[in-house]
């Protein structure tokens, strides 16, 4: 495979499933080498195999972005097999809704580790790398996956929106470290994406919802999200797409 982003090395987390996935496969197809990371080994694998095999290149690493040594030793094993990381894509997130009366601090700090702290320390773990391809001259990147969540209010989902506000926030942030050293930071908050996130909710206000949604506007694809992220790290290094919303044509 060639093409655009012939010499890139890109880490995609949640690349087992969804937009990371989807975004993963584009990645390779348009030249990258990609490294897979999320906890499930066998569609990393499967991913993986299908890249190898239609001639691109990517590597499996099972780790779980909520805990530091599996990214650390994740940021190794990426420089080590493929080279200098300089581009990193956030799709590992979690969306598990229901009133805040009821109490679930369990679902609540799974999406606080994953979404918030998990994205933290994916950005962190790959910081060397990234300063370092920008200080040779070569393009560097971090597209986080925010969501539209980050600016609307809805019942039910008030701590996943907690999290993806303050990923916004973050990435708006960290940009003002970053760009001035050439690493640019691509904020993305997609509207309505059809992918398995829906799957682990188990409020069925929440479900109901989402799923009527689902079947009755044209939603977006995983794979829209991806060229999307295609095209803003194939911009020339001095063009930096902040900030990006995407939505299906009839959510409002
Ligand atoms: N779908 C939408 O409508 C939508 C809209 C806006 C934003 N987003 C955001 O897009 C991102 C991707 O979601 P998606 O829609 O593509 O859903 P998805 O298919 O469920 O993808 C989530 C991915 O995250 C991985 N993951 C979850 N917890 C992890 C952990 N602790 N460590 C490592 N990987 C982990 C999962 O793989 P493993 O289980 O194998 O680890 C999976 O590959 C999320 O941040 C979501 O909030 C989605």
């Amino acid at each position: 495979m060639s093409g655009l982003l012939d010499g890139r090395v890109a880490v995609v987390t949640g690349a087992a499933s969804g937009i990371g996935a989807a975004t993963a496969r584009l990645l390779a197809e348009r030249g990258a080498k990609v490294a897979l990371l999320a906890r499930r080994r066998q569609r990393l694998d499967e991913l993986a195999a299908e890249i190898t095999a239609a001639g691109g290149e990517a590597l499996a690493v099972v780790a779980d972005v909520t805990g530091p040594d599996d990214l650390a030793a994740a940021a190794d094993t990426v420089s080590g097999r493929l080279g200098t990381v300089d581009l990193v894509v956030t799709g590992a997130g979690a969306m598990l809704t229901s009133p805040f009366e009821s109490g679930r601090t369990q679902e609540w700090e799974r999406m606080i580790d994953t979404n918030l702290t998990g994205l933290i320390r994916t950005v962190h773990a790959f910081t060397p790398q990234l300063l370092e391809a920008a200080r040779l001259g070569r393009a560097a990147d971090v597209v986080t996956v925010s969501s539209l969540g980050a600016q609307i209010m809805a019942p039910n989902f008030a701590v996943y929106c907690a999290t993806k506000a303050a990923v916004s926030h973050l990435a708006r942030n960290l940009r003002t470290e970053f760009g001035p050293r050439g690493v640019r930071f691509t904020n993305l908050e997609p509207g309505v994406v059809d992918t398995e996130l829906m799957e682990h909710l188990d409020d069925p206000a929440s479900s109901e919802w989402l799923t009527g949604l689902i079947k009755s506007i044209d939603v977006l694809s995983d794979r829209d999200i991806a060229e999307v992220v295609g095209f803003a790290v194939a911009q020339p290094r001095h063009v930096n797409l902040s900030q990006i919303v995407v939505l299906p044509t009839q959510q409002v």
